[in-house]
C-alpha cells in the first residue's frame, strides 16, 4: 500500500485547559519511517479526561507549543523501518504515547504495543483497563472479601475497576451521576449503585457500610474524595486515580486539619497512581485483561456517540467533560 504524502493531526498551538481553544488541525507531510520506526494508520483514538491537562502543557513540562495532542490510538501498521522485526505491515498496534489524535502515527517500534485487533474495545483495555488493573492490584493491594468503592464507575476506566473488583470476589459499590448509567453498572457487577445526584453517598455509606470501605478507586475529587476518605475502614486504602472535578475549574483552596488526623486512627492510607510511572507493568496487566476479554469475563462498554475524524476530536473531549458519557469515548478514523 502506498502512503499518502500528507496527513492531518490535532496539535496545541497554545497551552490551555480549554481544549478547543488550545487545539488546531494541521496538515503535515508523512515521512517514511526511520530504521527503528513504524507508521500506524489510525482506526480509533481514545478520549481521556486528562486531554485537557495535556492541552494545558501539564504533561510536557518545560516545552513550548506546538505539541501533539491525544494520548492513545490504535490502527494498522502500514510501514516499518528496515531494522524493525517486531512488527510487519498489516499488524495491529496501539500507541499510548502523546500524539494519538492523528490520521497516521509514527513511533519507534519498541514503544508500540501489538494487539489482536484494532478495535475500540481492545484500545480501551490498553490505557483505561490497565490503569484500573494496576491501580487496584498493585497500588491498592486488592484482596477478596473486601468492600471496594469505585467513583465515576460507568466511565472509561471506572468500568474496568468495577469488573476487576467483582471478579476478585469483592462487594462493589459504584457511583454515577445519571440514571441512565445505573443499569449498566448493575450489569458490570456493582452490588450497590449510588447515583450521587439522587442519594447522598456519605449517608448511604454510614447506613449500609458502617464498617467502612476497604479500597476506593477514586477519580472524581472534591467532595467525593472527602466523603471517601471519611468512610475508609480500618486499614482501608484510597487510590487517587484522578480529580476530574478540578481539571477545568480552579483548584479549591481548603482550610482543615491535616489529613493524618483522618488516617492514623484507622491505619488507613491514601495512595496515588499515574500510569506513566507504571509502564513496565502494562504488558503483564494488559495480557491478563485481553485474556479476560477473550473469555467474556470482562466486557468493554464503548460510548455509542459516533465521533469521526480530527474535526470531531474537540467535540469528543468536551462531551467526555460534560459528564454524559458511558463507557469509553472514542473517535473513529477512516473506514
Ligand atoms: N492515573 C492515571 O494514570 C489515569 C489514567 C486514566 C484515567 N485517569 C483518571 O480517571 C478519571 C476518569 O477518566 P476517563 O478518561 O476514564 O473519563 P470517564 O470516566 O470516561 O469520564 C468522566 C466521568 O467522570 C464523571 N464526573 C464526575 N464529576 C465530573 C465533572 N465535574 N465533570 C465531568 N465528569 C465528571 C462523569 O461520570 P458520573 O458523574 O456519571 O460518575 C463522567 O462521565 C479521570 O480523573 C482521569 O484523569 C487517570
Amino acid at each position: 500500500m502506498s502512503l499518502p504524502s500528507a496527513y492531518r493531526k490535532v496539535i496545541a498551538t497554545q497551552f490551555s485547559k480549554r481544549f478547543r481553544e488550545a487545539s488546531q488541525i494541521v496538515e503535515v507531510p508523512l515521512q517514511p519511517p526511520k530504521a527503528n520506526e513504524i507508521v500506524i494508520r489510525s482506526r480509533y483514538a481514545g478520549v481521556n479526561a486528562t486531554d485537557v491537562n495535556i492541552s494545558a502543557g501539564l504533561y510536557t513540562p518545560g516545552s513550548q507549543p506546538p505539541i501533539d495532542l491525544g494520548a492513545e490510538m490504535t490502527g494498522e501498521v502500514v510501514a516499518v523501518g528496515e531494522e524493525v522485526s517486531s512488527f510487519k505491515v498489516g499488524d495491529w498496534a496501539v500507541s499510548n504515547t502523546l500524539g494519538g489524535y492523528a490520521e497516521y502515527v509514527t513511533i519507534p517500534a519498541r514503544r508500540a504495543i501489538p494487539v489482536p485487533e484494532a478495535s475500540p474495545e481492545v484500545l480501551s483495555l490498553v490505557v483505561s483497563g490497565t490503569t484500573a488493573s494496576i491501580g487496584l492490584n498493585t497500588v491498592g493491594e486488592m484482596k477478596s472479601g473486601e468492600t471496594v468503592l469505585v467513583t465515576a464507575a460507568a466511565g472509561g476506566t471506572g468500568q474496568f475497576a468495577v469488573q476487576l473488583a467483582k471478579l476478585a470476589g469483592n462487594q462493589v459499590i459504584g457511583t454515577c451521576g445519571a440514571d441512565d448509567k445505573i443499569e449498566m453498572l448493575n450489569e458490570l457487577g456493582c452490588d450497590r449503585v449510588v447515583q450521587y445526584r439522587r442519594e447522598d453517598l456519605g449517608r448511604v455509606l454510614s447506613a449500609e457500610y458502617p464498617r467502612g470501605v476497604d479500597l476506593v478507586y477514586e477519580s472524581v475529587g472534591r467532595q467525593m474524595f472527602d466523603t471517601c476518605v471519611d468512610h475508609l475502614a480500618i486499614r482501608g486504602r484510597l487510590v487517587v486515580i484522578g480529580y476530574i472535578t478540578e481539571y477545568l475549574a480552579p483548584p479549591e483552596e481548603m482550610t482543615s486539619n491535616r489529613i493524618y488526623f483522618k488516617l492514623l486512627g484507622k491505619s488507613a492510607s491514601i495512595r496515588s497512581m499515574f500510569l506513566l510511572h507504571y509502564m513496565k507493568q502494562v504488558p503483564e496487566h494488559l495480557a491478563r485483561l485481553l485474556e479476560l476479554y477473550r473469555e467474556g469475563k470482562v466486557i468493554v462498554a464503548v460510548d455509542p456517540t459516533g465521533f469521526v475524524g480530527v474535526e470531531q476530536v474537540a467535540d469528543a473531549v468536551e462531551y467526555l467533560h460534560s459528564g454524559q458519557s458511558s463507557g469509553k469515548v472514542v473517535v473513529r478514523f477512516g473506514a
